[in-house]
């Protein structure tokens, strides 16, 4: 006996392929039936030296072993095989469970109230399909004012009759609450909106809104602005600055943007806030007394603030999505990315 008899058989056994159950049977017979060329080995070990005794004794152990796992690997290989003409792949990886995700969209709203929640406010919302009188009369909108032109605002019927439209900001919410008379008001009011706009990167005819309003005695300008700074802070970051740009609704007087500095660039300036470091994020300011008036609050005796901002704008700043028109398509590579935001 030598040793490279067995050499030239174990590699011949790696080699070895079956197609049929006969073939791996035939191979079996041949390698370790009675007649088998490893049977004809063990037979021949007899006659080995015995100090090589040892030695070949081992070596024919493990080609014994080699070849019936060659030929176990070669049933299970003809197994799998049946099992996908038969339609099942055993060797298949399971289905993985697609998780849902929330959309941006909705992890924005939430966590826009979640901030104001924690300052106090309560959740309010309203009807989508408003009047006239809760969406600009109450809100100190003169008749002539062009936001309730044809342009701005889908009416629902013709505008002569009692003027039933979308709302087109989610003021008509405080309107309502402001409406109840239960005073102080600290509401955050969330909804849909809608605009007769072309839709394109930067404008939707439908989008979200969340606005708030506060009314109590001896609210201030100076309480106004602590409020937006402590959100702007909450949201983009501790170390956000706010900056106030006067501005004009009819609804508040004074009024103001507000803008915070660039998350991005630190205020360095970036193509995000096209290099002036600085990212407009909301309106607000006080109460017009002509409002409170309208809706049976004393402004002698009362005063407050309100804002309002978009989600959309709020969340494109955020995750830095440049064309708002993703929000609304629903492609899931897009929804995806939000998949590990909680
Ligand atoms: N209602 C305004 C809008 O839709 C936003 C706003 C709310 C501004 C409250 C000032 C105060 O654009």
């Amino acid at each position: 006996m030598n040793e490279s008899i067995i050499d030239e058989l174990s590699a011949r056994i790696k080699d070895l392929s079956a197609k049929t159950e006969q073939e791996i049977e035939d191979i079996r017979v041949k390698l370790l039936g009675k007649k088998g060329e490893i049977t004809a080995l063990f037979d021949e070990f007899r006659t080995v030296p015995a100090d090589q005794k040892r030695l070949f004794g081992q070596r024919l152990n493990i080609l014994k072993n080699e070849a019936q796992q060659r030929i176990n690997e070669l049933r299970e290989t003809l197994a799998s095989c049946d099992s996908a003409a038969s339609g099942e792949d055993l060797t298949m990886p399971g289905d993985v469970m697609q998780l849902g995700a929330r959309h941006p969209i909705s992890i924005t709203r939430e966590e826009i109230l979640s901030i104001y929640k924690k300052f106090g406010y309560s959740v309010a919302e309203g009807p989508e399909v408003e009047d006239d009188w809760h969406v600009f009369g109450a809100l100190n909108f003169p008749p002539e004012h062009p936001a309730r032109d044809m342009q701005d605002t889908f009416f629902i019927n013709n505008q002569t009759d009692n003027n039933i439209l979308l709302r087109t900001h989610t003021s008509s919410i405080q309107v309502r609450t402001m409406e109840k008379g239960q005073l102080p008001i600290r509401v955050v009011c969330p909804g849909r909106v809608f605009r007769n706009e072309a839709i394109s990167a930067r404008a939707h005819c439908i989008f979200h809104q969340v606005e708030g309003l506060y009314i109590d005695k001896n609210v201030s300008f100076a309480d106004l602005k602590q409020a937006v700074l402590l959100f702007a802070q909450e949201m983009f970051g501790a170390d956000t600055k706010i900056r106030l740009r006067p501005s004009y609704f009819p609804f508040t007087e004074p009024s103001a943007e507000v803008d915070v500095s660039c998350n991005i660039c630190k205020g360095k300036g970036c193509n995000i806030c096209k290099g002036t470091g600085w990212l407009e994020i909301m309106g607000c300011g006080m109460v017009d007394p002509n409002v409170l008036k309208a809706n049976g609050i004393d402004p002698s005796e009362y005063s407050g603030f309100a804002f309002g901002m978009g989600v959309e704008r709020i969340a494109m700043l955020k995750w830095q999505v440049k064309d708002l028109r993703n929000y609304f398509e629903n492609d899931v590579r897009f929804l995806r990315e939000f998949s590990t935001v909680i």
